[in-house]
C-alpha cells in the first residue's frame, strides 16, 4: 500500500530555522520504501487567519483558499509537524493551519520534530492535545527534539546532530508508518 506523508513546516519567520529542520528530516526519509514524503510549507500556503463563516467541522468551506487547503490535506495519510517553540507554545501559523480544516486531519497519525532551546517539549505537549481534539492519533513518544536552536545549523546548512534528543528517525518512522498503514486500511 503506497503511503503519503505531509511534512508541515510550522514556522514562517523570515529568518526561520524550520525549513532547515524540515529539509534535514526529508533527507533522512527520502529512501523510505513505499512512502512518499512531501513538504507542506505554511509560508507558501499563506492561509489567512480563519475566515470561514461556518465551523470547519461542518465541512462546508466557502473560500477558495480553505477548499484548496482541505484538498491538499486530504491527499495525505499521515503528517509530521516540524514545530518551533515560542514562549512555551507552538506557533500561531501552525494553530491557524490546524484550525482551518477538520475532517481532513481525522483518523490520521501525526509525528513531531521539535526544535528550540530545550527541544520544544512544551510545544509538542500542546500539539498532542490539539491534534487529539481533531481526531488525529498523535505520537509524542517518538518525537525528535533538537536543543540549542542557536547552534543547530552548521555553516554548510546541515544540522548539528549532536543537538538531537528524544527519539530518532528510525523509531519515529517505524511507529508512524505502522499507524499510517493501519489507519489507512481502517478508513478504507
Ligand atoms: C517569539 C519567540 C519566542 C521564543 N520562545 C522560546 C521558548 O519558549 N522556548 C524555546 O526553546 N525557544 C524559544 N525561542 C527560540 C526559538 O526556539 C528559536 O528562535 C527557533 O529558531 C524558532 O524557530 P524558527 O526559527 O523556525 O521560527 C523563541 C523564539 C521566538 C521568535
Amino acid at each position: 500500500m503506497a503511503l503519503k506523508i505531509g511534512v508541515i513546516i510550522g514556522s514562517n519567520r523570515p529568518t526561520r530555522l524550520g525549513d532547515k529542520v524540515a529539509q534535514w528530516f526529508m533527507n533522512q526519509v527520502k529512501d523510505t520504501p513505499g512512502t512518499t514524503f512531501e513538504i507542506i510549507d505554511l509560508k507558501e500556503v499563506n492561509l489567512p487567519y480563519l475566515d470561514e463563516p461556518k465551523l470547519p467541522s461542518q465541512g462546508d468551506y466557502q473560500h477558495e483558499h480553505t477548499k484548496k487547503w482541505g484538498t491538499l490535506l486530504a491527499q495525505y495519510d499521515g503528517f509530521v509537524l516540524v514545530t518551533p517553540e515560542y514562549n512555551h507554545g507552538y506557533s500561531a501559523p501552525l494553530k491557524n493551519a490546524l484550525d482551518t480544516a477538520y475532517a481532513e486531519w481525522a483518523r490520521k497519525p501525526v509525528a513531531f520534530v521539535g526544535y528550540g532551546s530545550l527541544g520544544a517539549s512544551a510545544a509538542i505537549e500542546q500539539l498532542v492535545n490539539v491534534t487529539a481534539q481533531l481526531h488525529m492519533v498523535p505520537q509524542p513518544a517518538t518525537a525528535i527534539k533538537f536543543i540549542d536552536a542557536w547552534a543547530l545549523v552548521n555553516e554548510d546548512g546541515s544540522l548539528n546532530e549532536a543537538n538531537r534528543r528524544g527519539s530518532d528517525v528510525p523509531k519515529l518512522l517505524e511507529n508512524l508508518l505502522w499507524w499510517t498503514q493501519t489507519l489507512k486500511s481502517a478508513r478504507g
